[in-house]
């Protein structure tokens, strides 16, 4: 893009993915520079090679130069950080998922009107032009009717240090992986489910859930079937069911840079339509500057992050055994 000056972000938390996806594609756009990052640990915050490191989050966020702040921190600290960084008039990138519950994804899509800074929940999945074509090609009707939306993403996260398993700091499969699964059903069926249900498996002593299952009923027939995990081996796929095909993803969500295939299926045809390897938060990064700079809507404005905070609500609280939830939108 580059007709406007870089926007300066400032990051929050120097863990695994500001350092490994982050960094590198803010290196590699022009629309963004890197002013500032903060960590608890100096070091950490300077190996990220911004212009000024900060050990205190908060001298970050008083920092005037910095114009919009990626919050990659533990779930737990969203909210608050989040808050912090709109009163002091930043843009805020907030990674997935937006918050831990929908009450605290309420509050910051309060708090980005209040100061009318841009709030936008990092799913950078939603960047890839596949997604844009499996969506085309639904609303277009290629496969007929939309009836069912298989979603999966997991992978073994052994590690019980992670903060993964804090239960109080939004872990669990669901919150981390489940999201994305959400996320598409949401896209797709262009809405919020009536009802969702889940069957999930908690861990004994930390209780986040290890993996999760649900079914979301977006009425008429149509279901989103979800299921993701730290206990299985990796995939992040989508099956995306019509009444005269499927179209299907192997490489829905993950940010693997490598090329991927959209498989079209009809009867014993099968059509590929292949993507070059992309960056996606590259593509993500360039998109919340085009927003500072224009005051072009975000692809992913607040209100979407507290809808799927809703249904993780609802899906968690039916695994939990509170049982089938219905009118997940209210
Ligand atoms: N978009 C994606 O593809 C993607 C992929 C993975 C994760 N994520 C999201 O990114 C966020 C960070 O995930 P990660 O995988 O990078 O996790 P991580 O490596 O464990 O990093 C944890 C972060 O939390 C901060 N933190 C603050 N207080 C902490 C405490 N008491 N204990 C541990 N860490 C603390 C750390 O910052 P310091 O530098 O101050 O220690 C660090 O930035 C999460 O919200 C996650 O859902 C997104």
């Amino acid at each position: 893009m580059t007709q406007h000056e870089p926007v300066r972000f400032g990051i929050v938390g120097a863990g695994r993915i500001a350092r490994s996806a982050f960094v590198p594609a803010l290196e590699a756009t022009a629309d963004a520079e890197l002013v500032a990052a903060a960590s608890r640990d100096r070091a950490r915050a300077e190996s990220l090679k911004p212009r000024r490191a900060y050990d205190d989050y908060t001298a970050l966020l008083d920092d005037a130069d910095v114009e919009a702040v990626y919050i990659a921190t533990h779930n737990g600290l969203h909210k608050p950080l989040t808050l912090a960084a709109l009163e002091r008039g930043k843009h805020v990138l907030c990674e997935k998922p937006l918050a831990c519950n929908a009450k605290e994804a309420a509050e910051m899509v309060a708090a980005a009107a209040k100061h009318d800074r841009l709030l936008v929940e990092a799913f950078m999945y939603r960047f890839h032009p596949q997604i844009a074509e499996l969506s085309a090609r639904v609303r277009g009707g290629a496969i007929g009717t939309l009836k069912t939306v298989e979603a999966g993403f997991s992978f073994h996260a052994p590690d019980e240090q992670d903060v993964r398993y804090r239960a109080d700091w939004g872990g669990g499969a669901l919150l981390d992986l489940g999201c994305y699964c959400v996320n598409l059903c949401r896209l797709l069926f262009g809405g919020q489910p009536v009802a969702a249900t889940a069957e999930g498996t908690f861990h004994p002593t930390c209780g986040v859930d290890l993996s999760l299952h649900g079914v979301l009923d977006f009425g008429d027939g149509r279901h989103g079937v979800i299921s993701c995990g730290f206990d299985a081996g990796p995939r992040n796929h989508v099956y995306v069911v019509g009444t005269e095909g499927t179209l299907a993803l192997t490489r829905a969500f993950a940010n693997n840079r490598k090329p991927t295939t959209l498989i079209e299926l009809k009867g014993f045809d099968q059509k590929e339509t292949s993507f070059p390897a992309t960056d996606l938060f590259q593509l993500e990064i360039e998109d919340f500057a085009w927003c500072v700079r224009t005051g072009r809507p975000p692809l992913l404005p607040p209100d979407d992050g507290l809808l799927n905070a809703r249904v993780l609500d609802a899906l968690l609280y039916a695994a939990r055994g509170g049982g089938t939830r219905f009118a997940v939108q209210t």
